[in-house]
C-alpha cells in the first residue's frame, strides 16, 4: 500500500499541473500513470494556448468567442475562470523555461485561431504540446513529486453508500505494468484524474492509444455523473490514412483548403463567408464532408490543405512539425505539394462532471483536464483552448484537493441544483448485460473506512486480473474493432436517429461478448493484451453513454447536427446531458446551462462565421 495526501491519475498536462499546484500547496503528492509523463498525449498537441495578453484584447473577448465557439452550452463561471487565468498561466510557463516562439522584440507570439476574434493563439512552433509537457515534469522532477509510472489505474476505491453524493473517494488501484502487481495508492486529501482523452472510441482519431477514457469510466461506475458525452470534436485537418493531426496553426498561418474542382470551398460555398477556413472546428468539419458528399471530395474521401504559398521560410519558422508529420505519415510534401485532410475525432467536450473548482460529485474525487467537463467548450471547443484548460484547471484542482480554501463553487455537481429526469424511453436495453461480466457496474467497495475500502478494492483488482488471466474466452480487440467501426459509422459528424439506435444495437452486443472476454499472453510482465483488455471495458462503458446523449439531444447544436433536428433549440436544449450509473442501468438526466458570468449574461445568438 502506497500512502500521500493527493494522487493523481495521468501525467500529461492537466497531471503535471495539479501535481505541482498541491505541492506548492504543501501537499505530497504522487502521480500515477500507465505512460512515463513525457509519453503523454499532450505532447501530441500541436497549435497552441489561448490568452489574452495583448492590451488590445482581453479575457472578456475572449469569454465571449469561447461562449460563441461552444454554442451556448458553455457554463459561464468556468469560461470565465479560463479566460481570466490562461494569461498568467501562459506567463507561469513561461518562467518556467518554456520556448514560445516569439517576435522580433521578444514577446511570445500569438497567431490566429478558429472562431476567434484577436489572434490569441501562443505556440511553440507546432509542437506546443510537446514543450509544454516537457517544461512541467522539469518541474515535478525539480520538487521531487513521486511518479509512479508505468501504473495502470484499474479502480477508484470508493465508499459504497446508496447515494453517489454520500460516497469518499479514498484511493485508487493500480497495475504495476512492469510486475504484474497490484497495489492500492491510499489518497488522504484528495485523487485527481486527469486521464485525458476518449479518442479510442473511434477508429480515426487524432489520439494516441491509450487514449481510451479510463478515468472518465472508472469516476461513472463510482456513480459520478458524465457530463454532454454527445459532444465530440471531429478535427477538420487529420491525414486520412492514419488520424495524424495536422494542426489548425496552419490555416493560422493562412494555410487554404480546396476541393477536387480547386475550390476555395469555404468562401465559394458559402459555408462561412466572413472567417472562411477559420470558421470553429464544428463548421469546417461539416463543410468538407459535405463537399466529399456532393462529390467534390478528392478519391472520394478527403480535401486539400495548401501552404505552399506561405513560403519556405514562414513554413520552416512556425510550421516545420508539419512538414514532418505530413511527409512521414502521408508521403506529401508540404512545401510542394497540397495536403490531404479529412475531419478525424479529435477531443471529448464531454466528460467527468465538475464544478469550477475541479470537485465532482464524491468527496475527495477530482477531474481535471480533457477526461473533466467543467463545462468550458459546451457543444464545440475552440482550437487553442484545450491547453490552457488543462492548465487553469489542473491547477485549480490541485490547489482544491491540497486543502486550499477556494471559495463557494458555482457550478454544481450531481443533483445539488436544479435538475430534471430525461423523458427517453430507448429502444435498445442499455446498461449491465446480466450476469456480472466484467463490463458490469461495480462502482462502490463493500465498507466505508479508507483501510477497508481500498483492501476490498484491492482485492477485488486482484481477482479480476486472475480471472481476465485464467479463463478461456474471446480476444478484447475484435469487440474494441466493431466497437470503433459502428461509433464511427454513426455517431460522427452528421447523425441520424436511425443509424444511433442501430449504435446501441451494436454496443449491446458488444457489452455481451464482453462477458467472455479473455487473455491469451499468461504473463504478468509487461502484458498489453491485459490492460487493452482493460482499456475496451472503459470504451464499451464510454461509447454507450455518448449515444445515449447522442440519441436523446434532438436538437442540432454545435458539434452534434441531427438530421431530423435542423436548428438548435434554446428553448428545450439550453441544459446539459447527464449519464449516472445506477446500479447496473446508465439513467439519463439534465441540468440547465448557466449563462450568467461575472457581470454579464452571456445571449443566445445565431452563430455564423
Ligand atoms: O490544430 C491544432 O493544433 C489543435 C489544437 C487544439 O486542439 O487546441
Amino acid at each position: 500500500m502506497h500512502e500521500h495526501d493527493v494522487i493523481v491519475v495521468g501525467a500529461g498536462g492537466a497531471g503535471l499541473r495539479a501535481a505541482i499546484a498541491a505541492q506548492e500547496a504543501g501537499a505530497d503528492v504522487a502521480i500515477v500513470s500507465k505512460l512515463h509523463p513525457v509519453r503523454s498525449h499532450t505532447g501530441a498537441a500541436e497549435g497552441g494556448i489561448n490568452a489574452a495578453l495583448r492590451d488590445a484584447d482581453s479575457w472578456q473577448d475572449h469569454a465571449y468567442d469561447t461562449m460563441k465557439g461552444s454554442d451556448y452550452l458553455g457554463d459561464a463561471p468556468a469560461v470565465e475562470a479560463l479566460c481570466q487565468e490562461s494569461p498568467e498561466e501562459v506567463i507561469q510557463l513561461e518562467h518556467w523555461g518554456m520556448p514560445f516562439s516569439r517576435e522580433e522584440d521578444g514577446r511570445v507570439s500569438q497567431r490566429p485561431f478558429g472562431g476567434l476574434s484577436f489572434p490569441r493563439t501562443t505556440y511553440a512552433g507546432a509542437e506546443t504540446g510537446h514543450q509544454m509537457l516537457h517544461t512541467m515534469y522539469e518541474q515535478v522532477v525539480k520538487r521531487g513529486v513521486t511518479v509512479y509510472d508505468e501504473w495502470h489505474v484499474m479502480d477508484l476505491a470508493v465508499t459504497d453508500e446508496d447515494d453517489p453524493a454520500d460516497r469518499t473517494c479514498h484511493g485508487v488501484v493500480a497495475y504495476d505494468i512492469q510486475s504484474g502487481e497490484v497495489s492500492g495508492f491510499r489518497a488522504d486529501n484528495g485523487v485527481i484524474l486527469a486521464t485525458g482523452g476518449m479518442g479510442q472510441v473511434f477508429d480515426h482519431t487524432t489520439n494516441a492509444v491509450a487514449n481510451t477514457g479510463d478515468g472518465v469510466a472508472m469516476a461513472y461506475r463510482a456513480g459520478v455523473p458524465m457530463e454532454d458525452m454527445e459532444f465530440i470534436q471531429f478535427h477538420p485537418t487529420t491525414l486520412p490514412s492514419t488520424g495524424v493531426l495536422i494542426s489548425e496553426g496552419v490555416r493560422g498561418e493562412g494555410g487554404i483548403l480546396y476541393n477536387s474542382e480547386g475550390e476555395r470551398f469555404m468562401f465559394e460555398h458559402g459555408y462561412a463567408n466572413n472567417d472562411g477556413e477559420l470558421a470553429s472546428r464544428d463548421v469546417v468539419s461539416r463543410a468538407e464532408l459535405t463537399e466529399v458528399n456532393e462529390g467534390r471530395g478528392i478519391e472520394d474521401e478527403y480535401v486539400h490543405l495548401d501552404m505552399r504559398h506561405l513560403g519556405e521560410e514562414r513554413i520552416l519558422d512556425r510550421l516545420e512539425n508539419i512538414l514532418h508529420l505530413a511527409e512521414d505519415f502521408e508521403g506529401a510534401d508540404g512545401l510542394t505539394e497540397p495536403m490531404p485532410v479529412k475531419p478525424g475525432q479529435h477531443y471529448a467536450m464531454g466528460g467527468i462532471e465538475t464544478n469550477e473548482h475541479g470537485e465532482t460529485a464524491i468527496d475527495g474525487l477530482y477531474a481535471a483536464g480533457e477526461c473533466a467537463c467543467a463545462s468550458v467548450h459546451g457543444a464545440n471547443r475552440l482550437g487553442g483552448n484545450a491547453l490552457p484548460e488543462l492548465i487553469v484547471f489542473g491547477k485549480r484542482a490541485g490547489r482544491h484537493a491540497a486543502g486550499e480554501d477556494m471559495g463557494e463553487a458555482t457550478v454544481t455537481t450531481g443533483k445539488d441544483g436544479e435538475w430534471e429526469a430525461a423523458d427517453y424511453e430507448f429502444e435498445i436495453e442499455v446498461g449491465e448485460t446480466g450476469g456480472k461480466g466484467p463490463a458490469a457496474a461495480d462502482g462502490g467497495a463493500v465498507a466505508s473506512d479508507a483501510e477497508s475500502v481500498l483492501g476490498a478494492t484491492v482485492e477485488r483488482a486482484k481477482d479480476r486480473v486472475d480471472e481476465l488471466l485464467a479463463r478461456k474466452g474471446r480476444n478484447h480487440a475484435e469487440i474494441r474493432s466493431k466497437v470503433q467501426e459502428t461509433m464511427t459509422a454513426n455517431v460522427n459528424v452528421f447523425r441520424e436517429e436511425g443509424r444511433l439506435e442501430e449504435t446501441l444495437g451494436d454496443l449491446r452486443e458488444a457489452r455481451e461478448a464482453y462477458k467472455d472476454v479473455a487473455v491469451s499472453d499468461p504473463s504478468r510482465t509487461f502484458n498489453t493484451d491485459l490492460i487493452h483488455t482493460m482499456e475496451t471495458r472503459n470504451i464499451l462503458d464510454i461509447a454507450e453513454a455518448l449515444t445515449m446523449g447522442a440519441l436523446a439531444r434532438k436538437e442540432f447544436r454545435g458539434a452534434h447536427w441531427r438530421k431530423e433536428h435542423q436548428e438548435r433549440k434554446d428553448e428545450n436544449w439550453l441544459k446539459h446531458t447527464l449519464v449516472s450509473w445506477n446500479d447496473g442501468e446508465p439513467e439519463l438526466w439534465y441540468k440547465p446551462t448557466i449563462l450568467e458570468g461575472e457581470n454579464k449574461t452571456y445571449e443566445p445568438k445565431s452563430r455564423s462565421y
